[in-house]
């Protein structure tokens, strides 16, 4: 695909090749990420960061991401607080905001709404998660993190990859976007784990398996889980539901701790979540008995959200390949190199 001046909107997009070019810009990311180099590259750029879902690490990595490329982040978080609750349609704010920004990122509960967006904007859209529809970025950062971890544990690769997706596979946009980019890499088998009404939706299903996925469909956690590479636990997305009583009857259905890791998963199991995590005691879809597991990637892979993001923002405003020309050696301390 042609990145100048796209909209992400959908991992339906992306190409194989597309998806490998994302990922060789991330890993020129590193050295900014990690507070080695600063690069200075958008300088001057405006990005329109617009969150009416609550959000922590999406708006903040993508206003992160923005800032580490020397460009400047207006946000709008939050329904009350913009237009939209006067009566403003997304095309209106779309025509406004785009007059004063470079990019727009935007999250907001319903389906196709940012692509709405999208339609009226004169700068390119990211989507940061659309209802229940998609997640596009997540699906990559996701993506990033599986290769990176594979190729850290024995050097795998994603091609022949083995993954169980598990919670509420219905709603998750974050397993929507991320089926469908599986779905450009060879022989790969996903285990979908979810109460029988939370199943992933059968389009996203057909999908795969029209690609060569191998999927099967379970309603139980320890017997699906014992052979797989990647663990991807979700949340049960309690803001879809009609009612918090309706949420409850499913959640903490498929808890993962280390005891259960200990039996039944492989030693290299890499356990995955796009977070938050719910770590209330009726959930606790992870436990906190995980957390010196070293296999437990969800902090890696919330800060590959960074690199991945800022390669996104390089590729649609032209200026992956001017990264390093306006670059120098960071000046202030810096704890991560410590
Ligand atoms: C996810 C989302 O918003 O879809 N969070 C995120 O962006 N990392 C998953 C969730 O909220 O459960």
């Amino acid at each position: 695909m042609n990145f100048t001046g796209a909209h992400i909107l959908s991992t339906n997009q992306f190409q194989r090749q597309d998806v490998e070019r994302i990922f060789a810009v991330a890993d020129e990311m590193e050295p900014y990420a990690l507070r080695k180099k600063v690069t200075r590259v958008l300088e001057g750029a405006i990005l329109g960061n617009m969150f009416f879902e609550a959000s922590t690490r999406t708006r903040v990595s993508f206003g992160s991401a923005f800032n580490l490329l020397g460009g400047e982040v207006r946000e709008t978080a939050g329904f009350e607080n913009s237009a939209l609750v006067k009566g403003e349609s997304l095309q209106d704010t779309a025509r406004i905001l785009s007059g004063f920004s470079d990019v727009i990122c935007m999250r907001h509960p319903v389906a196709g709404s940012v692509a709405d967006f999208a339609s009226a904007s004169r700068v390119p859209v990211l989507n940061g998660g659309d209802g229940a529809n998609e997640h596009p970025t997540q699906a990559l950062l996701d993506l990033y993190t599986i290769r990176r971890e594979l190729a850290g544990t024995g050097g795998r690769s994603i091609d022949g990859l083995k993954i169980a997706m598990i919670g509420d596979l219905r709603h998750g946009r974050t397993v929507h976007s991320l089926g469908r980019l599986l779905s450009l890499y060879d022989n790969i088998e996903v285990v979908l784990i979810s109460p029988e009404e939370l199943t992933l939706p059968p389009s996203i299903i057909e999908h795969m398996r029209s690609a060569g996925a191998k999927v099967s469909i379970s309603h139980e956690l320890t017997n699906s889980i014992r052979d797989v590479d990647i663990v991807y636990s979700t949340r049960i997305q309690e803001e879809r539901f009609t009612s918090k009583e309706d949420a409850d009857l499913y959640r903490g259905k498929f808890r993962l701790n280390q005891a259960i890791y200990t039996e039944f998963c492989q030693p290299n199991t890499v356990i995955m979540h796009p977070l938050p995590r719910d770590s209330r005691a009726d959930a606790n879809e992870l436990d906190s008995d995980l957390d010196d597991n070293p296999n437990l990637a969800i902090f890696r892979q919330a800060d590959n959200g960074v690199v991945v993001r800022m390669a996104l923002f390089a590729l649609v405003l032209d200026v992956a390949d001017k990264i390093h020309e306006f670059s120098y050696d960071v000046r202030w301390y810096n704890s991560r190199q410590v």
